[in-house]
């Protein structure tokens, strides 16, 4: 098994890289793409199946870019991701051989999402038995991107991701939107009204949904939102965005509140978390959990350090470790996520946190470094493309005496960790199953101090 959840094959010392197979499969496989030192292919005939196959559960696997691991049993999901970190750390941030402590397993390997995004299309990808019939298919799809195919989209019949009532929501929305003749979307010409539907579950079991149109059609969308209103009591925070930009982003657009609260909460330790629209929360809220008990376990607090938590996203890791820390300082570049970074400290009555919106490249500089002081701990959290390379350098030159790193991409992370090492030991090292069924795998690392 090789990065992105493809497996690893080599041919008269080519390496190639093969999707949709299972460690162990003999292939035929057909070359899709040369590139200097490697190949990519896909299996065109199976001779023999691997015997760490299992039967996939979903109808829409292996055309569905969600669940791709789903024909591989979870234990050997959770061994291969063990060594997907194993490997990039050494391959990548040469660390050496350090043990590993093992995986934290999710206890739910489906239906642990809690949050969805669909996408609407007036032209539904077709499998190869679809296009072969004569039979003439419904072409508006709500659902997911086909992998790599920015216009089309799979029509879902049933999700294992989130749990119920988020496919009987989308369900209801495509057969009202079918009823009613709302025009769904058509992504290379630009046109139609239905754009995308948002679910989103907390642990508390409030619900938000938004649909996004392209258009002011007021009368279209409000029998449209008054149908989710009346047929589902569970929507505690139903919301609307109109986007007529080139594409479904909204976070520089304004999210209307139709009915119920703005945000919904989550809750962790009897810590509420408010999350709005904008904001990011972990997808997986159990697993999150798991994740910042040793997130903080790592960041060994007595309740005298200063802490910088660094894309503190709606500021969860920041709360969460404030009653251990003298005070903790959050950075986050989206600001309406700050805005609930500081509203989850106020409800939390926690006095000890600061926060502030901007790009931490910009933010970490001389000024804010005097107004908050050392930092004794640095908790770093940055999306899949790792830290900026001036960031890490910052980090090098704070010389905090810990720096715990979670990421979620052990590539990345990898790369990252090899220049700090240049002040840097690391000392623990502990991947957490945030995604099952997927290739995905978070990890979090302690680094300390060189003496
Ligand atoms: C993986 S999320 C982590 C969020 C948070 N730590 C949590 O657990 O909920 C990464 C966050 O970094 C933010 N971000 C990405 N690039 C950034 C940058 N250059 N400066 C500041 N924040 C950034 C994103 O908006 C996102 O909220």
């Amino acid at each position: 098994m090789a990065a992105e959840g493809k497996c690893l094959a080599r041919h008269e010392n080519l390496v190639i890289f093969v999707k949709d197979v299972a460690p162990g499969d003999v292939v035929d496989l057909k070359i899709t793409k040369q590139k200097k030192n490697f190949l990519e292919a896909s299996p065109v005939y199976f001779h023999a199946y691997s015997d760490l196959r299992v039967e996939p559960f979903c109808e829409h696997f292996g055309v569905c870019g969600g669940c791709k691991w789903q024909h591989i049993g979870y234990e050997t999901q959770l061994f291969f991701k063990q060594k997907q970190v194993k490997d990039n750390l050494e391959r990548i941030g040469k660390i050496g051989v350090k043990p590993i402590i093992p995986i934290k397993a999710s206890n739910k390997t489906a239906y642990y999402r809690n949050k969805l995004e669909y996408t609407f299309s007036n032209n539904s990808w077709l499998t190869t038995e679809q296009i072969q019939s004569d039979q003439e298919y419904d072409r508006n799809a709500l659902g997911f991107h086909i992998p790599a195919r920015f216009d089309k989209i799979l029509d879902i019949k049933h999700c294992y991701l989130q749990p119920d009532p988020s496919n009987n929501i989308r369900l209801s929305v495509r057969q009202h939107a079918k009823l009613h003749n709302l025009v769904f979307f058509n992504m290379v010409k630009m046109e139609g009204f239905l754009r995308n539907l948002i679910i989103r579950m907390a642990n508390t079991g409030d619900v938000m949904v938004i649909v996004q149109v392209y258009y002011e059609d007021m009368l279209a969308l409000t029998g449209l939102l008054e149908h989710l209103k009346i047929n589902f009591s569970e929507i505690t925070s139903l919301q609307y965005v109109i986007n007529g930009k080139g594409n479904e982003t909204f976070h520089d657009l304004e999210v209307i509140c139709f009915h119920g609260e703005p945000y919904i909460h989550e809750e962790m330790e009897g810590l509420r978390f408010r999350v709005g629209p904008k904001s990011f929360y972990q997808t997986n809220s159990d697993q999150a959990y798991e994740l910042y008990k040793i997130t903080r376990d790592f960041a060994g607090l007595t309740g005298s350090e200063v802490v910088y938590d660094l894309y503190t996203g709606a500021g969860t890791i920041a709360n969460f470790v404030a009653h251990q820390a003298k005070k903790v300082i959050g950075v986050e570049y989206v600001a309406s996520a700050i805005e609930d970074a500081k509203l989850n400290s106020s409800i939390n009555n926690i006095n000890n946190t600061k926060f502030y919106a901007g790009d931490i490249k910009e933010v970490l500089n001389d000024t804010f470094m005097q107004e908050h002081g050392q930092p004794d701990v640095i908790i770093t959290d940055p999306p899949r493309a790792g830290m900026h390379p001036e960031v890490v350098e910052k980090l090098n030159q704070l010389r905090a005496n810990r720096i715990v790193y979670v990421s979620c991409n052990p590539a990345t992370q990898a790369r990252d960790l090899e220049v700090l090492s240049a002040h840097y030991e690391v000392i623990k090292i502990q991947p957490v199953d945030m995604f099952p069924q997927t290739h995905h795998v978070e990890n979090v690392v302690l680094l300390e101090l060189k003496a």
